[in-house]
This record gives C-alpha cells, sequence and structure tokens, in this order.
C-alpha cells in the first residue's frame, strides 16, 4: 500500500472516492468539507438537512457526486463530538475511511488530511496520525488463511496538503507515520504468529533480518550461553521446553558511545502453558500471545532504525516457551539469577517476572538513561485496568511522566499503579531471597515489586500490557488479535528525548 502526498484541493480530485469529514451537529459544512459540497452543488448539506448522516465518530455516508466533481464518490466521515477531538481520533477516522473504501471496492483514494487546522492539533502530527491509522486500519493477518472472494485491497492513498506551504512539512510527517505504523503492523504480525511457528528462533530470525534492513547490530544468545552468564532464572522457564530459547538483544547506533542509550525489553513468551501449574484449558490459545512485549520492542526497533533516530537504543527480548515436561522447573525449586539474587517458585505460571528479572539484570551493561519494559504479565493488571490502559510502575517519576507524555500523544494510554515499599512485605520467602509471586491481592503491584529486584539504579518504567496487547476490537484501527501495543508508545518517548 503506497500513501502519495499532494498538493491540491479535494474537490478538484478525480480518483474514484475523495474522502472529507463532518463534526457531528454541523448543519452548514466548511473547510475542504463545505467546497466539495460547493462544488457539487449542495449535496452534502441536503443529506445533514434529511438527517441521514450526523457525524457521529467512525460513521461513514457514502454520495454519488454524478458528475457535478471530477471524483466518482465522495465518502463523509464522522468526527464525533468537536470537544472530544483529538490526535487519536484523527488515526481513528482515518482507519474508517479506509476500511469503507476496501469494502467499496476502491483501490485508490484521495483524502483530506483530517484533524489539520482544527484548534491546536498541528498539521504534521494530524497527517501523521492519518499515515497511521490508514496503515493500522487495513491491517489483516493472512499468512495463514486464502483470502476471500472479495479480497481486493486498497493500493493507493493520496493525502492532500490544501496549503502549499505545508506540503513538505506534511510529507514527511506521514513518511514518519509510515515507519512507525510499519513498527506496528510488525509487531502486530509476530504476535498473532501461532505457536507453532512464532517460536523463539522465528523471533531470532525475524529481528535478524530488520537487523539487516536497517542496520541494527543484532545477536541472540543460547540456552547455554545464557547459563553461563548466570541467568538462572530465564534458564530455569526455559529449561522445560524442547524448543530452544534465544535471549535477542538488537542495537541501533552501537558504539555511539556520545549518544543517550534507552532499552527497551519485551516478555518474550512464545507460548505460556503455565508449565507444572498448568493453566486452565478455556483461552489457552490466547497464550500464543505472551510475547506481544517482544513484539513490541521489535516492531520498535524497526522504527527506530527506519527513523535513524539520534539516540543509543537497545531492544532485548528474551524468548522462550513455558512448557510442562520431565526437564521443568517446579513449584518450590529456587532459582538465582543473574545478580546472585535467589527466588523461590510458587507458581510456575508467574514466568514472565523470572525472564524479565534477568533481562534487568543484563540491561545494567548498557549504562542505561532509562530502561522500559513490557510484558504481558498478569491477569490482575487486565482486572484492574480492562482492555483500556497498560498498567504502569516505575521507580522514578521523572521517566514516568515522560512515559505518560508519549502515551497521550502516541494515542496508547497507560494508568500508575503504587510501587510502596510495604507490597515487598508480600514477596518474603522462608528458603530464598524472595518469593515469584504475592498472593491474590495488588497482583500487578507485586509482579513488578519482585522485578524490582533485578533493576540496578537505573530509571526504570515497566508497562504491563496483559490487557492491551490483544482483543476482539474491530472499532478504528484496531483489528481483531494483537494489536501491537506499546510500539506507538516507545518510538514516541524516544522521538521526544531530547
Ligand atoms: N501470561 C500470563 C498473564 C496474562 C494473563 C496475560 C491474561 C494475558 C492475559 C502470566 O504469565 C501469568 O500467568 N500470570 C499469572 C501470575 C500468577 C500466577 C501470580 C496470572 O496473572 O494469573
Ligand atoms: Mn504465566
Ligand atoms: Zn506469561
Amino acid at each position: 500500500m503506497q500513501l502519495n502526498v499532494k498538493h491540491g484541493r479535494i474537490q478538484d480530485e478525480t480518483a474514484d472516492l475523495i474522502v472529507v469529514n463532518l463534526f457531528e451537529g454541523v448543519v452548514s459544512p466548511g473547510g475542504a468539507t463545505g467546497a466539495v459540497d460547493a462544488a457539487a452543488g449542495g449535496m452534502i448539506a441536503e443529506v445533514l438537512a434529511g438527517g441521514d448522516f450526523k457525524g457521529r465518530l467512525n460513521t461513514t455516508q457514502v454520495l454519488y457526486s454524478r458528475g457535478k466533481l471530477p471524483a466518482k464518490r465522495v465518502l463523509l466521515v464522522g468526527l464525533g463530538k468537536r470537544e472530544k477531538f483529538g490526535l487519536d481520533q484523527v488515526r481513528q477516522v482515518s482507519a474508517t475511511a479506509a476500511k469503507k473504501a476496501r469494502e467499496l471496492g476502491v483501490r485508490e483514494y484521495s483524502t483530506i488530511v483530517h484533524g489539520a487546522g482544527i484548534g491546536e492539533l498541528p498539521s504534521a502530527d494530524a497527517a501523521q496520525a492519518v499515515a497511521e491509522g490508514t496503515l493500522l486500519g487495513l491491517y489483516r493477518f493472512m499468512d495463514h488463511k486464502r483470502p476471500d472472494s472479495e479480497g481486493h485491497e486498497v493500493s493507493q492513498v493520496n493525502i492532500l496538503a490544501f496549503d502549499q506551504a505545508q506540503a513538505a512539512a506534511i510529507a514527511e510527517a506521514v513518511r514518519t507515520g509510515e515507519a512507525i505504523a510499519g513498527g506496528q503492523i510488525l509487531a502486530r504480525n509476530l504476535s498473532n504468529q501461532p505457536g507453532n511457528v512464532g517460536t523463539p528462533s522465528y523471533l531470532a530470525a525475524q529481528a535478524q533480518q530488520i537487523g539487516e534492513r536497517h542496520k541494527l547490530k543484532v545477536s541472540a544468545l543460547s540456552f547455554e550461553e545464557c547459563k553461563a552468564l548466570g541467568m538462572g532464572m530465564f534458564c530455569g522457564v526455559a529449561q522445560g521446553s524442547l524448543e530452544p530459547a534465544k535471549f535477542i538483544i538488537m542495537e541501533h547506533n552501537a558504539g555511539r558511545t556520545e549518544l543517550d542509550t534507552l532499552v527497551l525489553i519485551g516478555k518474550g513468551i512464545t507460548f505460556d502453558s503455565g508449565g507444572i501449574s498448568i493453566k486452565p484449558t478455556d483461552g489457552m490459545w490466547d497464550m500464543k500471545h505472551d510475547m506481544s512485549g517482544g513484539a513490541a520492542t521489535i516492531g520498535a526497533m524497526q522504527a527506530v532504525g527506519a527513523l535513524n533516530l539520534p539516540l543509543h537504543v537497545v531492544g532485548i527480548v528474551p524468548a522462550t516457551e513455558n512448557l510442562l515436561s520431565g526437564t521443568a522447573f517446579k513449584p518450590g525449586d529456587i532459582l538465582r539469577a543473574m545478580n546472585g539474587k535467589t527466588i523461590e517458585i510458587q507458581s510456575t505460571d508467574a514466568e514472565g517476572r523470572l525472564v524479565l528479572g534477568d533481562a534487568l539484570c543484563y540491561a545494567k551493561r548498557f549504562n542505561p538513561k532509562g530502561v522500559i519494559d513490557m510484558a504481558t504479565l498478569t491477569g490482575a493488571c487486565v482486572v484492574a485496568l480492562g482492555k483500556i490502559a497498560a498498567g504502569l510502575l516505575s521507580n522514578n517519576q521523572p521517566l514516568a511522566e515522560r512515559v505518560k507524555a508519549a502515551a497521550e500523544k502516541s494515542g496508547e494510554k497507560v494508568w500508575q499503579l503504587p510501587l510502596w515499599d510495604e507490597y515487598n512485605d508480600l514477596i518474603k520467602s522462608t528458603f530464598a531471597d524472595m518469593k515469584n509471586t504475592g498472593g491474590r491481592g495488588g497482583g500487578a503491584i507485586t509482579a513488578a515489586a519482585i522485578m524490582q529486584n533485578f533493576v540496578d539504579d537505573y530509571p526504570w518504567v515497566h508497562l504491563d500490557i496483559a490487557g492491551m496487547a490483544y482483543g476482539d476490537d474491530e472499532q478504528g484501527y484496531h483489528s481483531k488479535g494483537a494489536s501491537g501495543y506499546g510500539v506507538r508508545l516507545c518510538v514516541e518517548l524516544l522521538r521526544s528525548w531530547k
């Protein structure tokens, strides 16, 4: 799919379809929509007067121009209430328009930049959001499915800059949006891959390929190499599986010591059965998505490479299955982390904190200015926040605030939970330095409290994305299955770092 930026007036476009928009409750359209209406002899005003289209968010109306415009059809998309309008609505309506165009069998259409010139929205930000929404909206995962009979795809979208002076800035913003959406789509693809395909070796091979394409330094440590480094927690989880574990490391601007270093870490459990503390049958298939944090890390690293950000960025993905077998770790086992601390296993299903703990220890060697980890870590976080926001926990409030600002701008919501000392009492063990679960209450917090034992003194933000990584929502730019959550948030954080 190609996104083209051109300078021109939407009413002059000759495409099969042109896309314009309307706020809820507007009776006489202005701006580009007004210009199309005027050129078409009041066609839009007539529909509004008839009450057929009310401008509600993500609603659409198709109109035929009957020779009054060079374009065959006009698609009206609703922007919703003016006071609720922002960048995420731009993403959503762009996705809605793209999906409607595809449904109509349109292969090429032209659209205005939704949101440009509305309120305080900078045109470039709006254009980036149009690109993101369009690409994410058209996403579907077809690796293992024959295309349906109406399988036509949109191949060209023309984004119109009406102001020549802004055309270059808009074109650049569209390229940025493309790189970011590309990273998010990669994350969706990796996470949607079934466990029998999306193995640790598969993730490592994908990371390698991306590294070659975007000049990243990529390596993957084997089980034995991790063992030699003292990663007893990662190896404890991995020892029950026949599928070789991989500890993946990706680096952008490796060796550029003058640059700030930021580390992204993503949980890479390619299938979580729960291990000996086995999960119930129902819904276990969704545990192929338990590497979504790792997928977001790899997707973000691709975007960081494509955008060539002036930072030293490291992506770490401890990847393994969590299975049961004669060699699997067991409840009661005591594991020793890379930093020497010991942990008593109460549940082999609390495996994410173990593999991430060793990754947090490993991150220390990069002397980072900040470490962000993303993990489908706890069902408790889904209970607390639902599928609306990720849980955020941190040892450093300035970094937490930066992540919150990036969340706001990227439309990937976070909500901070406390990490008070009192929670450490819940993870005390009789036989080891700590245990790996903290009982029923505050499960998302005790998980983070355990992980904090493996954080050196660098600033750290943990994102529990268990509720955000996948779902059944198809509204706007969301698709069924993996969401690719975290890529836009991380890339925004890194883009705005200085
Ligand atoms: N991968 C799961 C968490 C999860 C649950 C992700 C639901 C997505 C949706 C994690 O490894 C896990 O099993 N956590 C346990 C921890 C418990 C044993 C302390 C949980 O949340 O039940
Ligand atoms: Mn688990
Ligand atoms: Zn898990």
